[in-house]
């Protein structure tokens, strides 16, 4: 079994282990990785050499490419896993899989799992470093960087700033990992819901919280809007998909009051005419596309970091080298 890194990179479970010096650490290294991504040949050897796996036990289209994207052009050799054709269907466990996977020498796992709480498990059955690549309603700490890491390249400094999540909060692991990772960049977060769609520990959070989506436009600098997330729904939230857009969904009326440097966001898949509409999301300044974009530099970053040399990787130079 290969080694696993040492220090506060042996994983990436939550976004809520880093603190602001570590979020602007992989904010840093993603503009390195950027650059990296402008080059005639988009690659770099830092990671030659190591194996990452994917353990996909849930659908994904981003994320699992842009990691698949990231490890070839860190120059990792890959590991890929189909949950639909694995042994599973045979009745093989977690715990099992990810053990037999373990023993074929990788060093890092990057895991998406219906479960909250998943990423976790894998990590304490493992030698290997874990990402969490969305874990249920838990967490998706990728996301939430590859946010930051977009609008501070559309913002600047977000500082001060306010940002707007609409949507099914309740349901979503990118607003339990992004209030957070706004919050220790010093933006200020207001959730706007239906109660049904709140979590019931909302009082814990960061943040304000409002039904009135109509009374923030002209207050954000960012609205973050949330996919119904009905594959996590087990009872009726809203009483239609029809109510739900006229009262939260962003329309091409709302989206003219925002103030006009005001960014339009959401981590995708989006459903065109519920929580945005089609206008909306082809806007310039919604810039969606390039959140998946950056997605692929900021997972270069995480994989370098959990894979690399720890704490005392501050030399950018020799990553992109
Ligand atoms: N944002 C996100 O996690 O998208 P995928 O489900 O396509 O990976």
């Amino acid at each position: 079994m290969s080694a696993p890194s040492a220090g506060r990179w042996s994983h990436l479970l939550s976004i809520r282990d880093l603190d602001r010096d570590d979020i602007e650490q992989v904010l840093e290294l993603t503009d390195s990785f950027a650059e990296v991504a402008q080059r005639a040949i988009p690659k770099v050897p830092a990671l030659r050499g190591r194996t990452v796996a994917w353990l996909f036990f849930e659908d994904s289209t981003r994320t699992r490419l842009s990691f698949e994207a990231a490890a070839r052009r860190l120059s990792a050799d890959t590991l890929n896993f189909s949950a639909s054709s694995s042994s599973l269907s045979k009745g093989e466990s977690l715990r099992d899989t990810v053990e037999t996977v373990s023993a074929m020498g990788v060093d890092a796992l990057v895991v998406r799992h219906r479960a909250a709480g998943a990423a976790h498990r894998v990590a304490a059955w493992t030698d290997a470093a874990v990402v969490n690549a969305g874990d249920g309603r838990h967490e998706h700490p990728t996301q939430a960087l590859l946010d930051l890491y977009t609008a501070r390249a559309h913002l600047g400094d977000l500082e001060g700033r306010r940002v707007t999540v609409v949507g099914d909060i309740r349901h979503s692991r990118v607003a339990r990992s992004g209030v957070w990772a706004w919050h220790a960049l010093g933006a200020s977060v207001t959730l706007v819901a239906p109660a049904t769609l709140l979590p019931a520990d909302v009082g814990d959070w960061p943040v304000e919280v409002t039904a009135d989506l109509d009374a923030t436009l002209a207050d954000t600098d960012i609205c973050y809007l949330l996919r119904m997330q009905r594959e996590r729904q087990s009872d009726v939230v809203v009483p239609s998909l029809r109510e739900y857009r006229r009262e939260w969904g962003l329309d091409t009326q709302r989206a003219r009051r925002l103030p006009d440097h005001a960014l339009i966001m959401h981590p995708g898949p989006i459903n065109r005419g519920v929580e945005l509409d089609g206008a909306v999301a082809d806007l310039p300044r919604t810039v969606i596309t390039d959140q998946v974009t950056n997605g692929v530099a900021v997972r270069m970053a995480v994989l370098y970091l959990v894979l690399g040399a720890g704490p005392r990787l501050v030399d950018t130079e020799s990553a992109v080298a």
